[in-house]
């Protein structure tokens, strides 16, 4: 093993995985065109030992995580990995539950900590049903993980477009939908849930399931650590690190999504809020299947090794880095 690899083998994988890829050894990130303007995130070993933080989070019963896209690939592995790193619970969100198999087995192994709710980013209703639900039965929200995201297979749909000629309106506005104003207006619905500052006692008009307007009083919990929200981007959204064109829509879309979490950051630190976007490197499921025959072996990454690296990066968070962009070894990436 060269040095270089060892540096980034996650932390946690070999301590918490017991599948065959728990000793993947990823080589270091490639370096980015552009500066930064975040500092890294060095990953701390004592990142969740007591007192810090993210060991507060963790360790809560009590403290509620939201994942969203975790029928597949990179949410429902951020399902079971917060099975095995928290003790809270976990509302796993997705579009089709009742064919969601993988999340009902891990579900129902977790019974009294996972809750599956339907959740459409292209169905406003959907947004605000989740919002109220969580609300009303679990009145707070420690972490939001935006994982959902399409990027197109280039066969039956026009994304990702080579060329502005392939560019279709309609694909588009589907990954303007799903990649970032869906993640956008859910994290909307769910911050007042996550004020840590301030006062404890807030007041919502949420909408309920009949469609009626309804007023919550909700007491927050006090001496909470900062909530989180963690959206899942990539590379490829960095303006400064574009090299090659084309993915046109997904380029356009996590180009958003960073300019969202800038933006959110800086309203939601005088809420006690921090908000990252995290890019999870090119890793093994569905939506990188059809480009993986140019990745080299080493550079594609099992799905536990990435949702490990980017729970190292959650957990080593600190104020300055609210609003960065990082990829999964806590390297700053250039907007
Ligand atoms: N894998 C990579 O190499 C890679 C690299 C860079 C960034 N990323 C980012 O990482 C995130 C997760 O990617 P992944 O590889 O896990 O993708 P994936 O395996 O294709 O899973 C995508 C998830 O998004 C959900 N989804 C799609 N459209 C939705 C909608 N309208 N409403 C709600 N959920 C929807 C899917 O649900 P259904 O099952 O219902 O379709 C699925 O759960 C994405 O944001 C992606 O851009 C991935």
């Amino acid at each position: 093993m060269n040095r270089s690899a060892k540096i980034f083998t996650s932390r946690r994988t070999q301590q918490t995985c017991l599948s065959s890829t728990s000793a993947f050894q990823a080589p270091e990130p490639p370096q980015s065109h552009g500066q930064p303007v975040f500092p890294d995130v060095h990953i701390r070993n004592d990142a969740a030992t007591e007192g810090t933080n993210a060991f507060l989070r963790n360790d809560d019963s009590d403290a509620v995580f939201v994942v969203n896209g975790s029928s597949r690939g990179i949410g429902l592995q951020f399902v079971q990995t917060l099975t095995q790193r928290t003790r809270g619970k976990i509302v796993a969100c997705c579009r089709s539950p009742a064919t969601a198999r993988d999340l009902q087995t891990i579900a129902s192994a977790h019974q009294h900590r996972i809750q599956i709710l339907p959740l459409d980013m292209e169905q406003q209703s959907t947004i605000d049903d989740v919002a109220y639900k969580i609300a009303t039965e679990y009145r707070r929200v420690d972490a939001l993980f935006n994982v959902v995201g399409i990027l197109g297979d280039g066969v039956t749909t026009p994304g990702p477009e080579r060329t502005l000629a392939a560019m279709e309106r309609d694909w588009l506005q589907k990954s303007l939908e799903v990649n970032v104003i869906g993640p956008l207006m859910l994290t909307k619905a769910l911050s007042p849930l996550m004020r840590t500052t301030g006062t404890k006692v807030i007041r919502l008009s949420n909408r309920n399931a009949s469609g009626e307007s309804e007023q919550l009083q909700i007491n927050l919990p006090h001496g909470r650590p900062p909530t989180v929200v963690a959206s899942l981007s990539a590379r490829v959204g960095s303006i400064s690190d574009n090299r090659l064109g084309g993915w046109y829509s997904y380029r356009l879309s996590k180009a958003a999504l960073n300019q969202a979490t800038k933006t959110l950051a800086l309203e939601l630190k005088r809420q006690g809020t921090w908000i990252v976007a995290l890019h999870p490197g090119t890793t093994d499921t569905d939506l990188s299947k059809p480009f993986q025959k140019n990745v080299q072996k080493e550079r594609l990454f099992p799905v536990d090794f990435t949702v490990n690296s980017l729970m190292d990066v959650v957990e080593s968070l600190d104020d300055p880095h609210s609003g960065g962009f990082f990829d999964w070894a806590g390297k700053a990436i250039p907007f």
